[in-house]
């Protein structure tokens, strides 16, 4: 598109935002904490000695929740994955079999160890890691099973154990976006040999950016965790910047504030672009391509810093209140959708009684899916819609990280249809949310 129309375009998008009342979002921010919470942080940031007590209390309570195995912490998900594939001596010459339907960085970080991923279908109605899929894609040279629990879903990961058990390959759960939630009262995680989790600020924990190892198997832990103690921490910096994001997201990551949140992101964003200094990221977005950015500005991998820690702390005292709301929105959305004309669109997992949902949002497929997404638009962040792309975060398109358009042709065809939902907000705009939902879901003006 011709730039000057481009430019055009989006200014009058962002106009009409600014005229919004309220917007929901994906993320929230931890307008929760208190004065004294927030002094915590701060005072965690600025220990000189990235004050390992906060991340071992913080490691401690996570792997506690998750079940009876052990944790390590990480600057992100991605990183604990690589961590894994290192430890096990997975790397050139090796194959990693995952979902096309994923996030670049995880494939960033296959393509880092010199291994090659290889994608599979998911399953349409769990929205995760499919046995069939797998089955057809091992090959003596298959190494790692990447078992993915999708928007809170467990996928049927017993299928896959029995395969990986077969061949004798490794299963490492993806929970990067699935916490909490149970197949027969066992927690996701608790499944493979081990495990990722993700807590970015879009995450059912948040700390802003930061991902954990977990595995049951302490032979393994204790190899990740030597791996993981010659790491070095994100610079003085950068982590000021994760500061201040975090203060950032805390004001304005509310309903009422989240259109001016919008103006601001974007006006930042062209900021960054005209000035022509080095790379400063906040978010880690080196890793968006196939080989890691030589100049990427922050070591790979890294651990979570103290004060992104501590944030995890406070995440986790009021977990069990964040995960009772999660799962009340989810009822409320239900009900209404199975009063609807599109209760046909509902996955049957939402209802499979050996699994217990906790979840990051409400998925559905719908064939209409650009009309509701434009209706969506006025109430909702759409564009924080995840997997329209077999492979999300993919500034160069999933063709530069390996997968070949055409190959997963189911998985596709959910990429089409899929629909998100938000699960996390203040509650005081529960019912606002679910009048929204009503009222598209049946079309309503
Ligand atoms: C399915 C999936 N796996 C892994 C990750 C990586 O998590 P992180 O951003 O913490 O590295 C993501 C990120 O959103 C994801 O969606």
């Amino acid at each position: 598109m011709n730039k000057i129309i481009y430019f055009e375009k989006k200014a009058l998008e962002l106009l009409k935002i600014l005229t919004l009342p309220y917007m929901i979002g994906f993320v929230q921010g931890h307008s929760y904490l208190t004065q004294q919470q927030i002094m915590d942080v701060k005072n965690a940031l600025n220990s000189n000695d990235n004050n390992k007590d906060i991340v071992t209390d913080y490691e401690q309570r996570l792997s506690d929740l998750i079940g009876n195995g052990y944790g390590i912490s990480f600057a992100s998900g991605r990183m604990a994955f690589y961590s894994i594939l290192k430890t096990l001596n997975i790397g050139k010459g090796d194959e990693v079999i995952l979902p096309a339907f994923t996030c670049s960085v995880m494939l960033n970080a296959i393509w880092r160890t010199g291994a090659t991923p290889v994608f599979t279908e998911i399953d349409p109605e769990t929205f995760g890691s499919d046995a069939d899929g797998i089955k057809k894609k091992i090959t003596p040279r298959t190494k790692a099973i990447v078992a993915q629990h999708s928007f809170g879903i467990p996928c049927n990961i017993n299928e896959i154990l029995e395969l990986a058990e077969k061949y004798g390959i490794y299963v490492i759960e993806d929970c990067a976006i699935t916490f909490d939630s149970t197949i027969n009262g066992i927690k996701v995680g608790n499944f493979g040999d081990a495990a990722i989790f993700s807590t970015d600020h879009s995450k059912p924990v948040n700390t802003i950016i930061g991902g954990f190892f977990y595995s049951n198997n302490r032979s393994l832990y204790e190899k990740v965790k030597v791996f993981s103690s010659e790491l070095l921490q994100l610079d003085n910096r950068h982590q000021k910047r994760l500061y201040e994001q975090f203060l950032f997201e805390r004001k304005y990551y509310t309903p009422e504030k989240y259109p001016r949140s919008i103006i601001l992101n974007n006006y930042n964003a062209l900021k960054k672009r005209l000035s022509s200094g080095k790379n400063e990221f906040t978010f880690l977005e080196g890793d968006y391509k196939k080989q890691g950015s030589q100049d990427s500005g922050y070591p790979y991998p890294s651990r979570i810093p103290s004060f992104l820690a501590q944030i995890g702390i406070f995440e986790l005292e009021r977990w069990e209140k964040e995960k009772k709301h999660r799962k009340n929105l989810l009822n409320q959305y239900l009900d209404i959708i199975s009063e609807s004309n599109s209760n046909k669109f509902i996955s049957r997992e939402y209802f499979n009684p050996e699994k217990d949902i906790v979840p990051l949002r409400f998925v559905f497929r719908h064939p209409d899916h650009k009309n509701m997404m434009r209706r969506m638009s006025q109430f909702i962040d759409v564009n924080w819609t995840w997997f329209m792309e077999p492979i999300i975060c993919c500034p160069d398109g999933p063709g530069s990280l390996g997968y070949n358009q055409g190959t997963c042709n189911k998985t596709e065809k959910v990429c089409n249809e899929i629909i998100n939902w938000p699960c996390v907000l203040d509650e005081s705009w529960d019912s606002k949310l679910m009048e929204i939902f009503r009222k598209i879901i049946n079309d309503e003006k």
